[in-house]
């Protein structure tokens, strides 16, 4: 991705590979700020307090947190204590404890003098392969938005998305965006539905800025606005990523992905979703399994902004003291789904199929 005309990740190991570089998503999309992280600590925090944020991008964050612990003590306990805690830091997303645990079984074997070179070598590999997998995931979309170009010449493919499942919410490309960022660099006439995604607004804050600053056309609309956009005929997919799919193929995305399955059902609207086998669970078969995170009242009573003076504030929406749940993730049943854009390929979501997957998986 290019922000400002320059590429960029969202995350880079300092030269010294005594810290690790990120963007702090909670300043977006009114300021880019960059954060030095220097210890396992600060990453959780990092993590739990959503500077960095989606499902693939969490999972490559804690891999360095692993790496940065290992500098400071590379022992069995420190090793197994930091895995832990890292992976406490946020609920939902399975990339997390996956990545803990491609870090924690590969240096287990390893001398303890050797164990901080070959952590940081692993976390780099983590992240890159998260690139070529949504690289992967972009060309195997990109397909499908061909497909749907050639039905309708001289009208844009009308792709509707939810949060942020962009660049920014993995190392690079993103999941659900790499077929759009493919579609506009293959030429294709593509625009986007934004959902804004209350109640952080992960579409209204980062998905508009990463979209803007890749040229992409784009409109936000209200969460609420999906269903009737599809009954008019104006989305012609639905796009949207994950951050934990059940092995019969449940997909858990953030809160509100049921109901845009549910509304593009009833309007013959293709839903799908972009999976990298990492956000696969194949330990859980029912969706409904899946822990939900919780997540604070106050971001559903208040809401964040630039006032005119270009200060950030925070205000409330409510009567004070309103009652507000928050559940962060919802759960779409595999029944709604046309099918998942992995980096091997369109797969059905469906037991059979994902267990295939699986075993070709390397
Ligand atoms: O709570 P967040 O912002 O970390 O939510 C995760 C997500 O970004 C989305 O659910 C996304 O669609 C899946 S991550 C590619």
């Amino acid at each position: 991705m290019k922000v400002g005309g320059q590429p960029m990740r969202t995350l880079w190991p300092a030269p010294q590979r005594d810290a690790l570089m990120v963007i702090d998503q909670r300043a977006l999309p009114h300021a880019l700020r960059i954060e030095r992280l220097e210890s396992a600590e600060a990453v959780e925090v990092a993590i739990r307090e959503m500077w960095v944020r989606g499902a693939p991008l969490i999972g490559a964050t804690a891999a360095y947190g692993i790496a940065l612990q290992m500098n400071r003590d590379a022992g069995d306990a420190s090793l197994d204590a930091a895995a832990k805690w890292l992976a406490r830091a946020r609920p939902t997303a399975v990339n997390l404890a996956w990545a803990l645990r491609r870090m924690t079984e590969a240096l287990r074997p390893v001398a303890v003098a050797d164990r901080a070179r070959v952590a940081w070598d692993l976390a780099d590999a983590i992240a890159e392969a998260d690139v070529e997998t949504n690289a992967a995931i972009g060309r195997h979309g990109l397909a499908l938005l061909q497909a749907i170009a050639q039905r309708k010449p001289g009208a844009p493919v009308q792709v509707l998305t939810h949060c942020n499942a962009g660049w920014l919410a993995t190392v690079d490309w993103g999941t659900a965006t790499a077929p759009i960022y493919q579609a506009q660099a293959a030429g294709i006439d593509v625009h986007v539905w934004v959902d804004e995604t209350r109640p952080r607004n992960q579409g209204a804050s980062l998905t508009a800025w990463e979209l803007g600053q890749a040229g992409v056309a784009h409109t936000l609309i209200a969460d609420n606005a999906g269903g009737h956009l599809m009954q008019r005929g104006e989305v012609d997919i639905v796009i949207v990523g994950c951050d934990r799919v059940s092995a019969r193929g449940d997909v858990c995305n953030k809160i509100g992905t049921y109901l845009k399955a549910l509304a593009a059902q009833d309007n013959g609207v293709p839903f799908y979703v972009a999976m990298p086998i990492s956000t696969l669970d194949p330990a859980l078969d029912d969706g409904a399994a899946i822990p939900i995170e919780e997540r604070g009242a106050r971001e559903v009573t208040h809401i964040a902004g630039v006032d005119a003076a270009g200060a950030l504030v925070e205000v409330r929406l409510t009567p004070e003291g309103t009652a507000a749940a928050n559940p962060a993730f919802d759960v779409t049943p595999a029944r709604f789904i046309t099918g998942l854009i992995t980096e091997r390929g369109l797969v059905n979501a469906e037991a059979g199929a994902l267990r295939r997957l699986i075993e070709q998986a390397p």
